[in-house]
């Protein structure tokens, strides 16, 4: 019998995955002062132990206004490096390669967390210690009704993000991370640039495609320039805005073209956020715009999105729609998700992507499951 594709192993660059299951980037809204804590061990570890063959850290800001919230995780300190460090070291020892997202909030910054209200802090937050700052984007244009306006980036502006972006980048390769994701979706300050919703200007950073690209591709420039060319690259994109005027799967073709040819090594396939409109969700929405981005940019796609069962993120790669499969929801529903996928796909009980620790209790149970399934 052949091996399912999804437990088979991928090679990008130097770096080899032991299957084809990453766990997504999760904002945890947890950190301190942008350092990781143990929460942060405890949640991206279990995927490790779990057997997944890549692991993302939530959705990194490269520097302090670069935020979703105060307890966003940072990368732009030594300390932050530290704190990392300990966390991909854990990874990396358990058997799955260890994933940072770097990204800047953009307009979308200097919010609560969720389980606080979400929404955009105000001058009375700064009691709790949680002071709202100003946020930068593209175009002084609020993301949402009750959302301040944004300063409206200087080209010095964009030159010190890019400058963030490029330390925060060595800082990934000091921490041992394998794997770096650009955020550019979500509505997040590269996604902002890319839109011609959020992006009004009239300089060389505005108006057409390419002027809207600009600046995303700089920083993608930039992080390629310091990081390893053996190291693989990733960009998150949102391959469509949900509203009239905005991105079109045709600009993100483009747009993973001219990563491909800066040495970007997958486009992260996600769609949406740059306003408060939602997606009709169903199982496997987006994989469309990743089998459409692979097709049309010949490059290598993640698909995300709803992904709930092995036996569909399965379908997706037989189907070339992507090389990969990531998931947020169902890895927090199933850490063990690529241990279980194993016998889904193959019917047999078989623990290989478990670190030895785990292997050898789960071995355990597997005699019986054996034992038991054969007198059936
Ligand atoms: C709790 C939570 C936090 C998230 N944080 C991030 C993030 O840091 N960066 C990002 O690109 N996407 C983030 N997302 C989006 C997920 O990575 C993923 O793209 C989305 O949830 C769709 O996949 P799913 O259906 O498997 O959850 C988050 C999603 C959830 C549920």
């Amino acid at each position: 019998m052949l091996q399912p594709l999804l437990l088979q192993p991928l090679t990008i660059k130097g770096v080899t995955l032991k299957n084809r299951v990453a766990v997504s980037p999760m904002c945890q809204y947890s950190a301190i002062e942008g350092v990781a804590q143990d929460w942060h061990l405890v949640h991206l570890g279990r995927f490790a132990l779990g057997g997944a063959g890549l692991v993302f850290v939530e959705a990194t800001a490269v520097e302090a206004r670069g935020r979703i919230s105060p307890t966003d995780m940072g990368l732009w300190n030594e300390e932050q490096a530290r704190a990392l460090a300990r966390i991909a070291d854990f990874l990396k020892a358990n058997g799955a390669a260890a994933g940072i997202q770097l990204a800047h909030a953009g307009r979308k910054g200097s919010t609560h967390r969720p389980w606080d209200g979400g929404g955009p802090l105000a001058e009375a937050d700064a009691v709790s210690g949680a002071a709202p700052w100003q946020t930068v984007g593209p175009s002084a244009l609020p993301f949402a009704d009750g959302y301040p306006a944004p300063h409206a980036m200087s080209a010095a502006d964009i030159g010190e993000v890019i400058v963030a972006f490029r330390e925060a980048t060595k800082r990934a390769l000091t921490c041992g991370f394998d794997v770096v994701e650009v955020h550019a979706a979500h509505g997040y300050l590269l996604h902002e640039f890319l839109s011609p919703l959020s992006n009004h200007r009239t300089d060389a950073y505005g108006g057409d495609r390419e002027g809207r690209m600009r600046f995303p591709l700089e920083v993608v420039e930039t992080v390629r320039a310091v990081w390893p060319q053996d190291k693989p690259l990733f960009v998150r994109v949102s391959s469509v805005d949900f509203d009239e005027g905005g991105l079109t799967i045709e600009d993100t073709v483009a747009f993973a073209k001219a990563l491909k040819a800066r040495g970007v090594d997958l486009v992260d396939c996600s769609a949406g956020g740059n306003t408060a409109t939602a997606p009709r969700v169903a199982p496997g929405y987006q994989v469309p715009y990743a089998a459409a981005v692979r097709k049309q940019a010949a490059v290598a796609t993640g698909a995300v999105g709803l992904i709930l069962s092995a036996e569909q993120a399965e379908q997706i790669l037989k189907d070339g729609a992507a090389d990969l499969v990531l998931l947020a929801r169902k890895a927090l529903d199933d850490p063990n998700f690529a241990l279980h996928a194993v016998e889904a796909l193959t019917g047999e009980f078989d623990y290989a992507f478990a670190p030895p620790p785990a292997k050898s209790g789960l071995d355990r149970l597997a005699g019986p499951l054996r034992r038991l399934r054969a007198a059936q």
